[in-house]
């Protein structure tokens, strides 16, 4: 896989189960964050009437599968989602409390989809372990795989620099260290577009709740393709 960090995939293997026990479903998510999957996930589903077709989704590092969830029970079933991510505990109990939903073990900078093959790809709170350096390769990816026209959301902790954040994880037992790389959405949005994505909204809201950083959304699509050309994007740009 090559792309993730590898301490912190050690994290997640490590506390799986206390991952799913404390966020079985949407616990973490502020009413903001969940409209914004809501009204993606609905969208992703809308066209299904028109064309017959059901959408083609990956949630690309989704954990123990928590939010694939969730869309799939937003858009009532008419996505077909499947998940991603580089750790096999994730994934153990993805496949335990998912059956249904379809995994792969990998990263954001190598998905193992054919090219062009995807409606909407999900990145909830997993760039927030790329590197600057890997960042580019995951939006290029995340585009490779989207259809002209397919969108991605993005959320992640706003914000800059380097946090290590293994305390949680050391408070359960584990001894790890996780860093977590903070952006702000127009960061994130400027990484996008470099990887020849429009971005359609970009926002940050202030911590609520229990959070201690601010949380930002970055709603992105793959151009239509132009009549006798490509999209305008730039798959091979260096960022
Ligand atoms: C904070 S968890 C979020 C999981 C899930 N999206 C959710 O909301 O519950 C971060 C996830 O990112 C995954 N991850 C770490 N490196 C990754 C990478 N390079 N590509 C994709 N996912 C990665 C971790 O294994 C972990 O499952």
């Amino acid at each position: 896989m090559g792309d993730e960090v590898d301490d912190g995939v050690r994290a997640y293997d490590l506390a799986a189960e206390d991952y799913a026990v404390h966020y079985p479903t949407t616990e973490p998510e502020q009413p903001a964050d969940l409209d914004a999957v809501r009204s993606w996930a609905a969208g992703l589903a809308g066209p299904t009437g028109q064309a017959g077709i059901t959408p083609r989704v990956l949630d690309a590092g989704c954990g123990t599968g928590r939010m694939a969830r969730f869309v799939s029970d937003v858009a009532g079933g008419r996505v077909r989602i499947a998940g991603a991510d580089p750790s096999a505990g994730m994934l153990a109990v993805a496949r335990r409390e998912h059956p249904w939903l379809p995994v792969h073990r990998a990263g954001l900078t190598a998905l193992p989809l054919a090219d062009e093959t995807l409606d909407g790809v999900l990145a909830w709170y997993s760039t927030i372990h790329l590197t600057d350096a890997a960042l580019p390769g995951a939006l290029r990816e995340v585009r490779r795989v989207l259809r002209p026209g397919g969108s991605v959301l993005l959320g992640f902790q706003s914000g800059a620099g380097t946090h290590e954040v293994g305390a949680a994880f050391r408070s359960l037992g584990h001894e790890v260290s996780l860093v977590r790389h903070h952006r702000t959405p127009e960061v994130m949005a400027a990484a996008a577009e470099r990887a020849g994505l429009e971005v359609v909204a970009a926002r940050a809201r202030p911590a609520a709740g229990r959070e201690r950083d601010p949380q930002a959304v970055v709603l992105g699509r793959r151009p239509e393709a132009t009549p006798g050309g490509s999209d305008r994007g730039t798959p091979g740009a260096q960022s």
